[in-house]
């Protein structure tokens, strides 16, 4: 039997999970799972450049374990994906230092995310222009054919690309040339305010809400009388039932906007009551995400350690 071809994939932990993640990246995870080895890793060093030192470790441990139980409820299936914390897997930050080496200022300069934070003025940390270095470090140590992303890192599998050649044509093979896999994104998920859902625009509707949540969020969607249908209604119905049931509910009902987000309100609510529950169920099975990001942990530094062993032979320090 063949074995199945890698992949890696690493998710930051920097707020609630809200439906345009879930719609835009988290559920492909679940379906990539069955046709590649995963190694799904929650990215809390890289999480570190945006939240040191204005995020209270409090507020970042629950982060880290709101996105295991998250990924975990949306059915994430640890028999099937390695899912680890980077933190626990020394390999990556070790490895980033080695590139660092190989690396050059002027290259990681030409970073999107780099001279975005440049022209904005911002302070930058050296962690921060680092960042690509370690996603490098993060992909290269399991050998992954495809790493899905959104399309805004796709530069940074550029870099862990380019890495990899480098290493590879100064030391001789070592490391695997991946290639990205760009999360189908077609559909934005647009917040309640018509912009792009995103919390930093308080827009967001939480994936794990409860009906009154929902309620609440679903009612407080600005409508533009515009066109025939409430746009924004609309668009985030269309996730969770097929435009061809849409079609009939929407033309018996135009115009009457609270009834149609009466109706998505409980469509939503049917939708993602399931997830929801298995997240009660996992939070309040208080060892669940300790024992499967031990179990992770375990695996990735088996993986990740034979590899550095060849690395560091290869470079010379063993
Ligand atoms: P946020 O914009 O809320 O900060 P993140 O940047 O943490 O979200 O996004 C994590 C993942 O979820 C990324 O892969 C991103 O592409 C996807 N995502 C976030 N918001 C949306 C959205 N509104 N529509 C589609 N995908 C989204
Ligand atoms: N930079 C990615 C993001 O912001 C997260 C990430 C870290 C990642 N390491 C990775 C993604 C390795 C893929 C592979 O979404």
């Amino acid at each position: 039997m063949n074995e199945k071809s890698v992949l890696v994939s690493g998710v930051k932990p920097t707020g609630d999970l809200h439906i345009g993640n879930y719609f835009g990246a988290m559920r492909q995870f679940v379906e990539l799972q069955e046709k590649y080895k995963s190694y799904v890793f929650i990215a809390d060093y890289h999480a570190l450049t945006t939240s040191h030192p204005q995020r209270h470790p409090d507020e970042v441990r629950a982060s880290i374990r709101h996105i295991a139980l998250g990924y975990l409820a949306i059915g994430l299936d640890p028999k099937k994906v390695v899912f680890f914390k980077q933190s626990d897997v020394p390999a990556h930050t070790e490895l980033a230092w080695i590139f660092n080496c190989l690396t050059t200022m002027p290259y990681l300069m030409r970073a999107h995310a780099y001279k975005d934070a440049e022209a904005k003025n911002k302070e930058i940390s050296v962690g921060t222009f680092d960042y690509p270095m370690l996603m490098a470090a993060d992909i290269l140590l399991y050998d992954p054919a495809v790493v899905p992303v959104g399309r805004d890192q796709k530069q940074h599998v550029e870099f862990a690309r380019d890495t990899a050649q480098k290493f590879n044509s100064l030391y001789g093979e070592t490391f695997a040339v991946p290639e990205p896999l760009i999360l189908d994104s077609t559909a934005v998920v647009p917040g309640t305010d018509g912009q792009k859902m995103s919390k930093s625009y308080g827009n967001v509707i939480p994936l794990f809400a409860d009906h009154d949540e929902l309620a609440r969020c679903v009612m407080g969607i600005v409508t533009d009388s515009s066109g025939e249908r409430p746009q924004n209604v609309y668009a985030l119905h269309k996730l969770v039932k097929s435009e061809e049931e849409l079609a009939p509910i929407y033309a018996e009902h135009e115009g009457n906007y609270k009834a149609l987000k009466e109706m998505l309100i409980e469509d939503l609510d049917r939708y993602l009551a399931p997830m929801r529950t298995k997240y009660e169920e996992l939070k309040n099975d208080s060892g669940i995400v300790d024992e499967v990001l031990e179990s992770g942990k375990r695996e990735a530094r088996a993986v990740s350690e034979a590899k550095m062993e060849r690395v560091r032979k290869a470079i010379g320090v063993a």
